[in-house]
């Protein structure tokens, strides 16, 4: 079992480094290497971010297999919105955590292009926490304007996904702000940025319930996260964690932002 759970021995709450593979590698083998590479270059002592891995289904089996004394949760990039039936194509919540699935990412921007809408992100959302898994919710806008239009698109996805939820889940809520215009670009949102949409959310989270939901809450950064810009998206972003794509694909970057969260954990 994964043993990333520090919250009783430090105050505060760790940082969360989540990398979503998307649709990587192609073979097994390469996912299975890609693992033991990940974990052979990160601590397991002082391990105090809370480390996950969202693989595509294929190879969650053979890396739950290998999954024995590791620090990461294993996770998923979907899931369907309904436990069983005749849905083609689909993957249920059960079938995943028969595998030992703790955290599902959600409505990510690449889903939401593909033509998933705000209502099967709040039922995927709603299901996932209901059924006692993490739920990493993915939000952000396509473009800035200089009028700020874009905090309302993010406000109303937030107001969407809390639509009806019962306060009770929130402590497995977390949401990852993803501008669009980062992903996969190179161009990462700066801290100030960062900060400036966390201190939003969390306002748009308390103007739905009240401040100590919204402590509940993690707020997770993603879009060109690396080595390099990890530490100022913590110190000066706030970041209460990250989404990784492509730098959770190369094992020496991947670990390297692991040390930088499990030390700002540990010096604050
Ligand atoms: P990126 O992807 O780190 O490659 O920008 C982040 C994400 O899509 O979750």
């Amino acid at each position: 079992m994964p043993t990333n759970d520090h919250t009783k021995t430090k105050k505060g709450k760790p940082i969360v480094v989540i990398g979503n593979w998307k649709m990587n590698p192609q073979q097994e083998d390469g996912a299975v290497k890609l693992f033991a590479d990940i974990k052979k270059l990160t601590n397991k002592k002082n391990a105090y971010a809370q480390t996950g891995i969202a693989a595509p289904f294929v190879f969650i089996p053979a890396l739950a297999a290998k999954n024995t004394k590791s620090r990461f949760a294993l996770g998923a990039q979907d899931v369907s919105s309904v436990l069983q039936g005749t849905h083609t194509g689909e993957v249920s919540i059960p079938m995943l955590k028969g595998f030992g699935v703790t955290q599902i990412i959600i409505g990510h921007s690449e889903r939401r292009a593909a033509g998933e809408t705000d209502e099967q992100v709040r039922d995927k959302t709603h299901a996932v926490l209901k059924a006692g898994l993490t739920a990493v919710v993915c939000i952000g806008e396509h473009t800035r304007d200089a009028q700020g239009d874009y905090f309302s698109f993010v406000q109303s996805q937030i107001r969407s996904i809390l639509q009806q939820l019962p306060k009770v889940h929130l402590k497995r809520l977390m949401l990852a702000y993803e501008p669009i215009w980062a992903i996969g670009t190179g161009i990462t949102a700066t801290a100030e940025d960062v900060h400036e949409m966390k201190l939003f959310i969390q306002k748009c989270i308390t103007d739905h319930f009240d401040r100590t939901a919204t402590a509940q809450v993690r707020i997770l950064y993603g879009g060109s996260v690396d080595d390099k810009n990890a530490q100022s998206l913590l110190e000066e972003g706030h970041a209460d964690g990250f989404l990784i794509g492509g730098a959770s694909l190369k094992p020496a970057v991947f670990a390297h932002i692991i040390k930088i969260s499990d030390d700002h954990y540990a010096t604050t």
